[in-house]
Order: C-alpha cells, then structure tokens, then sequence
C-alpha cells in the first residue's frame, strides 16, 4: 500500500483502491485507472484509435493513432490538440493561450502535503504519503507540480497542482482546476446535489450526455444551489452494491465542476474554481496553489464511500478541541425571539434551558449596534445598550451563573448602509465605480480581498472574545456576492477577487481559531449555503440549513450525508407549527431528527407544556447517551425520504455491538401493513438485545429477515429502536 513507482508507472494505492497514471514515451502523463486493486499496469486497455479530426502531437510523427484528444489524461491543458474541456489554462504576453506539459521528474515524501493559505487534508507522517510529479511547458517556462496525497487506511486519494512561472515575464492563469480525472471505460451516472435556501443538497440523477455538464456556483459561496462535490456511479449502483467515485472540493467559494461526456464515450470531471470569476496574474517566480480536492472510490454502493469521505473529514479535515469530543447540547434564540429580545428575555430562555439539562445559550443576531431588523447595524460589533444594558459581560456571567455556557451570532463578512462602519468606510463595501451597489437582505458585502478589512475584523471580533466568558461563534453570511470589484486590484486584476475573497477569509478564520482555541466556531450561511469541507476545517459543525421542519431536515440530512459527517449538521429541535412550513410534527420526531448532527433547540422551552419539558429532558440525556454512537458510528441510509414514506437510518458502532435505528414514518395508513427494515453493518454472529422490549436477534436474522417496524397512528411518527450486543 502507498505510492510505488515501476519506471514511470505510477501507482497509488490504498487498502481497497488503485490510482494509477503513467509518462509515456513522449513525456504525456497518461491517467490509468482509479478504481479497485488490479494488480497490473492497467495500460493495456488503452485504445488508440485514429478517430479523424483529432490531432497528434508533433513529436508522435506520422502516428495518427497518438492523439491527446481521445487519450485519458492526468492534467488536461488547451490549445494543443486536445478539444475537451481543459483542467488549466495560461494565456501569454503574447495573447496565446496553449500549454503543452510534459513529464519532468517525482518525488514521494512520507506525510501529507499541505497547502500555503487553503485548507488540505492533514495527517501524520505514518497514515499519508505524497507524491509530487513535476511537468513542464515545452515552449515557455511553465511548470505544473502535480501532488498526491494518498491515505492507505482512509481508501483516499488528494489532488492538488501548483502552477509555477520560471520566466521572465508574467503570464495570467485562465484555469487552474484541482482535479482531473478521465475515465476512459463504463456508462456513468451523475448523482449532483442541488438545492436552494430552506431546501438544500437534494440528490439528482441522470446519466450522462454526450456534451459537458456541470454545477457550480459564482455566488462568492459555495451555495444553497449546488454543492462542491461531485458523485460519478456505474448504472444500476445502489447503497449496497456497484461501484462509484466520489470527490469533495475543499473550498468556499465561487466553483465549477464540469463532466464532459466525449464522442468516444469517455468521460471527464474536471473541478475547481469557477472560470467565470477567475483568473490570477502570475508574475515570474510566483507560484500559485489550487484548492484541493479529496477523492474515494467503491465497488460497494453508495455506503462504503460516505462512510470513507465521513471518516476522513471528520479525522483529518476538521480540526480543534470539539473536532472529536462531543459538542454541548445548545439552545439558539434566534426561532424564539428574532429580533426582538433583551437580556432578561435571554436569562427567562437560559433559566428554563438550564432546567431541562441544556448546556449552552447562543445569542442570535440582534445583539449589536442599531441592529433591530435586518436592514441596518451589521458591521457594527459593539453592544446595543439598549437590548443589553449590562453589556455582554453582564449577560454572560448571568448565563454562566445559571449553569450555561455562552455563544454569540456574527456576520463579519457583510455591512448595512445604515451602520457606522459604512459611514466610516464606504470604500470597504463592494461596489463597482459609477453603479449602484446591488442589495440583498438590505446588505452589502464588504471587500474581503482587502487586508485593512480583515485586520479591521480580526481586532473587532477579537475584542468581542475577549470581553466576555464566550465559548461559541455562530459565523453567519446571509447573502450571495455580486457586484465583484476591489478598488485594491488593478483593472487587469479584477478577476482574482473572488479568490482573494477566499483566502483572506480563510486567513481571518485561521487567525481567529489559533487566538481562540476553546471557543466552537459554527459555520452558517443563511442555514447550509456555505456547507463544504473548505469551512469545516475551521468550524467542525456548520447549521445545516435554515428549514427545522423535521419532515423537511429528514431529506436535507439525507442529501448532506452522502459526504459530510453526522457531526458536522448543526440541527435543532425547534417549535410547531413550524416557522418555515408551519407543519405540526411530534416533539419526539424533532428530537430524533435533531440528534442526527449537533444536536440543540431553537425555541423558548419555557413555553412547553410539563409532559413536552419532561420529553425534551429525556432526549437530552438520550442524546448524552447516544452522541458518541451517532458521531463515532456508521452511518446507514436505510431509505430514500425522497422516495419512500418513511425515513430510516441507523447508526453503527465501530466495533458492531451498539446499534441506534431511527425513523420517522411520514404518513400512516389505515389497516397498515407491517415491514421488516432489513439492518446494515452487524455482526452477523452476534446476538443483539432490542432496549424496548428485551428480545433477542441474531445479527444474522437483523440483516437478512430484518426488523419489524412498529404499528405507528398519524403522521410524521418517531420509531426508535435501540439494540445491543449480548455475550451468547
Ligand atoms: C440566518 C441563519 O441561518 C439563522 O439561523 C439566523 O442566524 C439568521 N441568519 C439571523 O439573521
């Protein structure tokens, strides 16, 4: 297992899969195979067809068989020959735009590479091994690094280029994509997860068209919209069987992944950041780094690749003190009060939370400034006296007495006109000379590619840190970005500001979780518009979405879990009829469906009944019980919410001796019928006692007879069953 090289064969392999590329003899890194272990060089399916009007390379002589438009390629360029989509791109002084790369030298280093200012994937020198493949222009001085990072035990592979300008004079990177990958063999389908605010990552599949598609997003974010990951499937893959590729972008901003179906019926992903708002100056000597994509693979269904990508981001992409201890149970004020609170309404909510059990309090937004409504204050981080007389100070050390501990809403990123930061510093606010700035929810965004703003921010949060007892960042943006314009760029420049937007928000949050090593930070985006792996190496939880319906969290928890970690879903109980649905569903559906990610409230508990208080107290301490189970398990589909009437889904042990099933059944029937859900990932050997009524199931009997689901009355009706492993 790791990286071996057999002449200029290059293999990548992990417990259960083989990446393997090849330089041929002209030089051209030829891509292999990704999939499971052969055991051979994987060459002798290439085909080499002369399909006519498909060029050959000049070097290829009068081989009109050699063409690097119908070969699989490990880093596609433009301009040579090649007519599918490229993965980079160069345009020179002279206004030409090809690059022609050829195979230079390695070098395998033990660990995992990191990458300047993005987040990569870290691990310890004895998990990971890099390797990095230089090739170079063969007219100008332009090289390309290509870096592998290969994770034996994880079944994963990284992927990152660095794109380096040895000449004289500076060129502009047009494209500059992280991964790469042509698969030369097989009908695929593509499983993409699209979505909007309060409806996020539902999945969608379609098999391929001749043609390119793609999902991407020029919002500044990762978006509600689509999702940076890509899914590849052989037809007919289910959960359980066929195979499947899998990669997750780690970046937050504007991306693109393009799939291009060819006329030889291969297929190729390319995906990075998105053309559309990029390019970058690269001045002689200067390197650039794209983000970096992670990538898995399985023979075995859909579940084996989520349990692969749930491991490796929640071991080796989030990191900190909560990365793997279980977080506090929250409660979040925002669904009780929006803006309309005041210290003793918060201390009323803490009080009665306490009571219950819970461990934190989070003031949402409304805190600060003139901040009453969302149409002005943001960017004005200093108390409004009149909501908080005490200051936070105050509030905090009251929350603190009553057994909590204490967290705090911001939205660095964005400005209110009507604030005294736009007053002081107009010119902080993105807008384009001579236009009126586009608003959305009454906001601006302020221009993070400027280093003055992010210091500006660093020193403002930092004071709001440091002047209390605080020990959780909600970090919220609640808008997309346009109007894309940096006073701080040259007109030639102008398109390297979404990515210096990035980066310095990156540095912000880098700088930030150093000074502040105890504080939780959770991402937000108006709910799961930023959701991706880029943010949760900063915040290991993001708000999942801004919908607490718990019908309507059942799918949206279903789409995120196909990459992202049950712990990474910030999802809360919160109140009937539901804000954004005003669906009536029972508090226990709500509790187990919240328990499904970091679990918390978002309603005031002072108003539920006795017998609802003493429900809410006894999902917490099942919640207390069950966290390191549904964290540090498996986690199984066991239905598609979409599709059925029901959601199912179990969580696993590591060692197979616990088990957790929950369901919510949408709508029952009259004169229902009885079905067994058959159980994944026991021991089939093992016996296993069921918690609510003692009786004794073989592992064996679990997964293949299964386990009937109880007659349930009315609609959105939780079922839990817990079992575990008995000595037989
Ligand atoms: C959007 C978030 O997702 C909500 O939870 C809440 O924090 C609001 N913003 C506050 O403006």
């Amino acid at each position: 297992m790791g990286v071996r090289v057999d002449g200029r064969t290059f293999y990548l392999e992990t417990a259960n899969t083989l990446y393997q590329m090849k330089a041929d003899e002209y030089g051209v890194l030829k891509h292999l195979w990704y999939g499971a272990k052969t055991g051979q060089d994987m060459e002798y399916l290439l085909d080499y067809p002369d399909v006519g009007f498909s060029g050959n390379i000049y070097d290829a002589e009068n081989n009109r068989n050699y063409s690097l438009d119908t070969l699989p390629l490990e880093y596609a360029t433009e301009g040579i020959g090649d007519f599918r989509i490229p993965a980079v791109g160069v345009r020179y002084p002279n206004g030409a735009s090809a690059l022609d790369l050829r195979y230079e030298s390695y070098r395998i280093e033990p660990g995992k590479y990191s990458i300047p200012g993005l987040p990569a994937v870290y691990a310890e020198e004895y998990e990971a091994e890099t390797v990095a493949i230089t090739l170079k222009d063969t007219a100008s001085d332009i090289r390309v690094v290509l870096k592998y990072g290969v994770l034996p035990a994880f079944d994963v592979i990284t992927r990152s280029a660095v794109i380096i300008n040895d000449g004289t004079q500076a060129v502009m990177v047009n494209k500059a994509h992280s991964l790469c990958l042509d698969i030369p063999y097989g009908h695929w389908e593509w499983v993409h997860f699209h979505g909007r605010w309060t409806k996020e990552r539902e999945p969608e599949r379609r098999p391929l068209l001749h043609g390119i598609q793609q999902s991407s997003s020029k919002r500044g974010t990762s978006s509600h919209q689509q999702n940076p990951v890509v899914l590849l499937c052989r037809e007919g893959c289910t959960e359980t069987s066929g195979t499947c590729i899998g990669a997750v972008l780690m970046y937050s901003g504007c991306f693109q992944t393009q799939i291009e179906y060819d006329q030889l019926n291969q297929t190729r992903v390319v995906m990075g950041m998105n053309t559309h708002t990029f390019s970058w100056e690269l001045k002689p000597g200067n390197s650039f780094y794209t983000p970096e994509v992670i990538l898995s693979q399985s023979t075995t269904g859909f579940e084996t690749l989520s349990h692969q990508f749930h491991r490796v981001i929640r071991e080796h992409v989030c990191r900190g003190k909560y990365k793997m201890i279980e977080r506090p149970v929250l409660i979040n004020n925002w669904e009780a009060t929006y803006f309309d609170f005041n210290e003793d309404k918060l201390v009323e909510i803490a009080k009665g939370a306490a009571e219950l059990g819970v461990d934190m309090l989070v003031m949402d937004d409304g805190w600060f400034g003139k901040r009453d409504s969302d149409s002005k204050g943001l960017g004005d981080w200093y108390v409004n006296q009149e909501k908080l007389p005490n200051g936070l100070e105050g509030l905090v050390k009251k929350v603190n007495d009553l057994g909590l501990q204490f967290g705090i809403w911001v939205e660095p990123e964005m400005v209110s006109e009507d604030s005294d930061l736009f007053r002081a510093h107009p010119e902080w606010a993105i807008q384009i000379p001579g236009r009126k700035p586009t608003r959305s929810r009454f906001q601006l965004v302020l221009d993070m590619s400027r280093k003055d703003v992010q210091d500006y921010l660093f020193d403002a949060l930092s004071r709001i840190l440091s002047s209390a007892n605080i020990s959780y960042v909600k970090w919220d943006f609640n808008r997309s970005v346009s109007d894309w314009y940096s006073e701080a760029l040259p007109a030639a420049r102008q398109k390297e500001m979404s990515h210096r937007f990035v980066l310095e928000l990156y540095d912000l949050l880098e700088r930030l979780t150093s000074a502040f090593p105890n504080v939780l930070f959770e991402g937000c985006c108006g709910g799961g518009g930023r959701f991706d792996a880029g943010i949760l190496y900063y915040c290991p939880q993001i708000w999942c979405s801004d919908d607490t319906d718990a019908f309507e969290r059942t799918q949206i928890q279903y789409g995120t879990s196909f990459f992202y970690p049950i712990s990474a879903m910030g999802s809360h109980v919160s109140a009937v009829p539901n804000h954004q649905t005003g669906r009536v569903t029972p508090l226990k559906s709500r509790g187990i469906t919240a328990m499904s990610g970091s679990f918390g409230f978002e309603l005031d508990l002072n108003k539920l009944t006795d017998e609802e208080k003493e429900e809410v107290k006894l999902q917490i301490a099942l919640f207390k019980e069950y966290g390191p189970l549904i964290h540090n398990g498996k986690y199984y589909r066991l239905s598609d919410p979409f599709r059925e009437k029901y959601a199912i889904w179990e969580y696993v042990s590591r060692d197979a001796k616990k088990v957790l099933v929950h369901a919510l059944i949408f709508r029952t029937e009259p004169n229902m019928l009885r079905y067994p859900i058959r159980l994944r990932g026991l021991d089939p050997d093992k016996k296993y006692r069921l918690r609510e009524d003692g009786v004794i199931y073989s592992g064996n009997a679990l997964m293949n007879g299964g386990i009937l689901i109880p007659k349930v009355w009315g609609d959105y009706v939780p079922v839990e069953m817990y079992l575990e492993a008995i000595d037989a």
